[in-house]
């Protein structure tokens, strides 16, 4: 009877009995995580030296100096995230290195500072952000120099460009072309590397319009009387920008068969299909494709971009 008592009495004051030692014991309480333990970019310097006194070169030396970037001191963890538990034990998978990363995830560590500089307008559109080539695909952010951090030469530009596109660089070998295997020219001439509003990243000039007219602004306009292709398709329509076999550049070796790719339907030759065959008019059609005189179609229409006085393009 008593030893039931007592049991009741244990299973009475049990759970109390159980649960009174609690305040003791250290509550799962969710203690705040460590803060990332940064370091500061001078602890870097004895294990790496070279890359530390590089450092004191480039233009991401600010980080380190200017306050107002809330980085003053600790460049070096800008990018490479807290150092603390690395600088420790000197083990490599206690760092952040941005070549390991994922493209996207390497890009966002640079966009923190650089998202929405004027050069990265369309960035998020760039093809090459689309097709995972990073920032540092392009930029080696511990070398130094005119090859280094951005490539400013145009053989540098070229020469980086054409590492991976060298299906471009070949028709730039061809015999009408712009001069960059020269030097003169380079292809952030016309493409911004970073995305632009045009079609293939093609750099804009004045109102959004091709970056050729920075170069060939006789052709500008407004002209009184377009030619619509030119505003419409693009200079692409009938060039070949990066290098061509044909004179010009022209997409086609013969200008007659440029134009008549568009303006075929002239009335065509009645009768057996003569050598040219179907192309153009004959009389009473005004061009007689069958003369000679005729072939040359930008011996008349010689403002063929544009003309400020002549509807078709004569003068
Ligand atoms: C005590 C020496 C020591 C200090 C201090 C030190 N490192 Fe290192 N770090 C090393 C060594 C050694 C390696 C190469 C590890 C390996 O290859 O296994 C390394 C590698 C790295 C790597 C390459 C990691 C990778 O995955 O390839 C980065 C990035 C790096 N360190 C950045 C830093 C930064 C930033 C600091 C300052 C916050 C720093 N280190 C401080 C010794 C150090
Ligand atoms: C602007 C971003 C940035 C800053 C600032 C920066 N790094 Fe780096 N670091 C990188 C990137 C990106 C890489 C990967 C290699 C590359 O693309 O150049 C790298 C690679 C490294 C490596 C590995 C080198 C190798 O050959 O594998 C070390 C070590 C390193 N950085 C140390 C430092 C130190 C020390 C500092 C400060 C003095 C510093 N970094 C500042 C972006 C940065
Ligand atoms: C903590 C901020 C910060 C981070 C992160 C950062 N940068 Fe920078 N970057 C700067 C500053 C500051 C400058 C120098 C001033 C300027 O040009 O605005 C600079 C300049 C540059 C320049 C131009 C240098 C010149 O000569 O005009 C390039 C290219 C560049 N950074 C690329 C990168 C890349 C690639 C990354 C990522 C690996 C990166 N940055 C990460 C702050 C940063
Ligand atoms: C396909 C190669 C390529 C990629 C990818 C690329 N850049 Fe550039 N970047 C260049 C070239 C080339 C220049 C020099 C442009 C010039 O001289 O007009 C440049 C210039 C810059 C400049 C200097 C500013 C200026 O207008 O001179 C900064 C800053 C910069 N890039 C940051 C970045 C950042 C951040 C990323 C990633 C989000 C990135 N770049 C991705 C090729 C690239
Ligand atoms: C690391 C390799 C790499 C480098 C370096 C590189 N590109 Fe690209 N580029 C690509 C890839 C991948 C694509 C997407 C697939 C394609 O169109 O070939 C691309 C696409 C392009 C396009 C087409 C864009 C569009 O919107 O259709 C242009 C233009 C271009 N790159 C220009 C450049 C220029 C200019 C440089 C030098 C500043 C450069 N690329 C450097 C890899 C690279
Ligand atoms: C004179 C201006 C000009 C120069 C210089 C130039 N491009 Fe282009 N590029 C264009 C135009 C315009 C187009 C679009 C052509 C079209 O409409 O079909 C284009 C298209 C492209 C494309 C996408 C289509 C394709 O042909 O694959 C890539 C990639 C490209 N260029 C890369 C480069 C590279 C790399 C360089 C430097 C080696 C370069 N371009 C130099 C004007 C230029
Ligand atoms: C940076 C200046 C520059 C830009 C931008 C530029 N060009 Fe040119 N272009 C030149 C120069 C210089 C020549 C003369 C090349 C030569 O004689 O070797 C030329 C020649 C030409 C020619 C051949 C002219 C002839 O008489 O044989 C055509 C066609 C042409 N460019 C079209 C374009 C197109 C289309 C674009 C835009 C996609 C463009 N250019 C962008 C500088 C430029
Ligand atoms: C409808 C086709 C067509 C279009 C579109 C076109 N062109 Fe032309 N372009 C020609 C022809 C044809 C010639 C050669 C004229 C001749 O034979 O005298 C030429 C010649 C040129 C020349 C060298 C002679 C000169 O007039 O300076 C340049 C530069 C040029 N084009 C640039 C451009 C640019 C830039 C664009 C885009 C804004 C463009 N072209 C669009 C057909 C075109
Ligand atoms: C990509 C197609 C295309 C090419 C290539 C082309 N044109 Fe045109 N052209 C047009 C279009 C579209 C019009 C406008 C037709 C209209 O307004 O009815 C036009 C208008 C004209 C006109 C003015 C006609 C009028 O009455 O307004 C002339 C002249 C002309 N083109 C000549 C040429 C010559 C010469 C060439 C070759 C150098 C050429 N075109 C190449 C598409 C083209
Ligand atoms: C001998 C000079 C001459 C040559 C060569 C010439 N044209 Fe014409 N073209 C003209 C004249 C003049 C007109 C205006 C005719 C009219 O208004 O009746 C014209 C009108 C046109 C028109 C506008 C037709 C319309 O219905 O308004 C087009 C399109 C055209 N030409 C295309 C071409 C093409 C394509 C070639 C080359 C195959 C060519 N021309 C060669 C002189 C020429």
């Amino acid at each position: 009877m008593l030893s039931n008592r007592i049991a009741a009495l244990i299973l009475l004051c049990w759970p109390v009995g159980a649960q009174t030692p609690a305040p003791a014991a250290p509550a799962p309480s969710p203690a705040p995580a460590p803060a990332p333990a940064y370091v500061g970019s001078e602890t870097c310097q004895p294990c790496h030296e070279d890359i530390y006194n590089a450092f004191q070169k480039s233009p991401h030396k600010l980080v380190d100096t200017q306050k107002r970037r809330g980085w003053e001191g600790k460049a070096c963890e800008s990018c490479h995230g807290p150092g603390g538990k690395h600088a420790e034990s000197a083990d490599k998978a206690a760092i952040v290195n941005p070549a390991h990363l994922p493209p996207a995830e390497a890009d966002r560590d640079c966009l923190k500072c650089h998202l929405n500089q004027p050069t990265h307008i369309g960035r998020i559109q760039s093809s090459h952000a689309k097709n995972e080539v990073a920032c540092t695909a392009c930029h080696s952010i511990h070398r130094n120099g005119p090859n280094g951090l951005v490539p400013r030469r145009a053989a540098a530009v070229n020469e980086l460009c054409a590492s991976c596109h060298t299906a471009v660089w070949a028709e730039f070998q061809r015999p009408y072309k712009h001069r960059l295997p020269e030097g003169a020219m380079s292809c952030v001439d016309c493409h911004n590397p970073h995305g632009s509003i045009l079609p293939a990243s093609a750099q804009s000039y004045a109102a959004n319009e091709p970056g050729c007219f920075r170069c060939h602004g006789n052709l500008r306009g407004p002209f009184t009387f377009e030619h619509a292709p030119v505003r419409l398709e693009g200079c692409g329509s009938c060039h070949e920008p990066h290098g061509s076999a044909n004179p010009r550049m022209l997409a086609r070796a013969e200008v007659r068969y440029l134009c008549l790719e568009c303006h075929a339907n002239l009335p065509t030759a009645p009768g057996p299909i003569k050598n040219p065959p179907a192309l153009g008019g004959v009389p009473p059609a005004f061009h007689d494709l069958l003369s000679p005189q005729f072939r040359n179609c930008t011996v008349c229409h010689m403002k063929v971009h544009g003309s400020y006085v002549n509807q078709d393009l004569l003068r």
